[in-house]
C-alpha cells in the first residue's frame, strides 16, 4: 500500500434516473461521513465551478437557446473537465472526500442512449475530461419510470426532463442496461422505499470504502492517522 493511496481521498458518484433521490441521498452521506470526521466536498454535475454552473444554466434552465445534440455532450464534458481540474483532482489530492451527483454513467445515458451520439465518442469525450481522476464508489440508484414520474410530480421539468417520452424511456432502457453489465467501482442500489430505507442500503456499501481506508492508514501509520477538519458542503 502506497502512503500517497492511504492518504488520498475517495470519489464517490450517486447517479441514476430523474428523480431517483440522488440530490436526497448526497446530503444524507456527507452527513454520514462528516459525522465520522471525514472532510467532504458534495457537487453536482455539471456545475459545482463558476463555469461549470453557468454550463449548468444553459443547458437546463433554458428554452430559447437551441442546443445541438453533439454540442450538448461538448458542453457537459466541458463543465466535467474544468470540475475535474479545478476541483475534484485537487481536493482528492488533499486528502478530502469528493460526493459527486451524477457523472459520466449520466453523460452516457442522457447524450448516449437518449441524445442519439454514439457511444463510443461520449467515452472518448468522458476519457479526455476526467484525466485519469476515476470513482472509487459509483452508486447507481434504481427505480421504475412511473415512480420517477410520481416523485417529480410537483415540480416543473427542466430541459433535459422536457425532452419527451421516448428520451426518458431511453434513459431508463440506458440505466438498466449499463448498471447490469458494470462490476465494481459501480454498485447498483435500489432506489425504492422510503428515504430511510435507501440511505441504509448505500451506506452499507460506503461504510466498507471507509473502513479499508481506515485500514490502509493504520497500514502505513501504525496508528488511524485520520484527520478531523471542519466539513463543508458547497451545494
Ligand atoms: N426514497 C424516497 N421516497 C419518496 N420520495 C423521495 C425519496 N427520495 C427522494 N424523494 C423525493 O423525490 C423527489 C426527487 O428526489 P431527488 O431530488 O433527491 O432526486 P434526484 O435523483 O436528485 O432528481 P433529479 O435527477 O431530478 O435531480 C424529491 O421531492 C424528494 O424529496
Ligand atoms: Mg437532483
Amino acid at each position: 500500500m502506497k502512503k500517497n493511496e492511504a492518504t488520498r481521498g475517495r470519489f464517490i458518484v450517486l447517479d441514476g434516473p430523474d428523480g431517483a433521490g440522488k440530490s436526497t441521498q448526497v446530503k444524507l452521506l456527507a452527513a454520514e461521513l462528516e459525522k465520522r470526521g471525514v472532510t467532504v466536498k458534495s457537487l453536482r454535475e455539471p456545475g459545482g465551478t463558476a463555469l461549470g454552473e453557468a454550463i449548468r444554466a444553459l443547458l437546463l434552465n433554458q428554452t430559447t437557446i437551441h442546443i445541438d445534440a453533439l454540442a450538448e455532450a461538448f458542453l457537459f464534458q466541458a463543465a466535467r473537465a474544468h470540475l475535474i481540474r479545478e476541483v475534484v483532482g485537487p481536493a482528492l489530492e488533499r486528502g478530502e472526500w469528493i460526493i459527486c451527483d451524477r457523472f459520466t454513467l449520466s453523460t452516457l445515458v442522457y447524450q448516449g442512449y437518449a441524445g442519439g451520439i454514439k457511444k463510443k465518442i461520449i467515452k472518448q469525450l468522458s476519457s479526455a475530461a476526467i484525466d485519469g481522476v476515476k470513482p472509487d464508489a459509483y452508486i447507481v440508484l434504481t427505480l421504475p419510470a412511473k415512480t420517477s414520474v410520481d416523485r417529480r410530480a410537483n415540480r416543473s421539468a427542466d430541459r433535459m426532463e422536457s425532452k419527451g417520452e421516448t428520451y426518458l424511456k431511453n434513459v431508463f432502457n440506458g440505466f438498466a442496461t449499463e448498471s447490469k453489465k458494470r462490476g465494481s467501482p459501480y454498485k447498483k442500489v435500489d432506489g425504492q422505499g422510503t428515504v430511510e430505507e435507501v440511505q441504509k442500503r448505500i451506506w452499507s456499501h460506503i461504510e466498507r470504502v471507509l473502513t479499508a481506508v481506515q485500514s490502509s492508514k493504520f497500514k502505513v501509520n501504525g496508528t488511524i492517522g485520520f484527520t478531523l477538519r471542519a466539513c463543508k458542503i458547497i451545494n
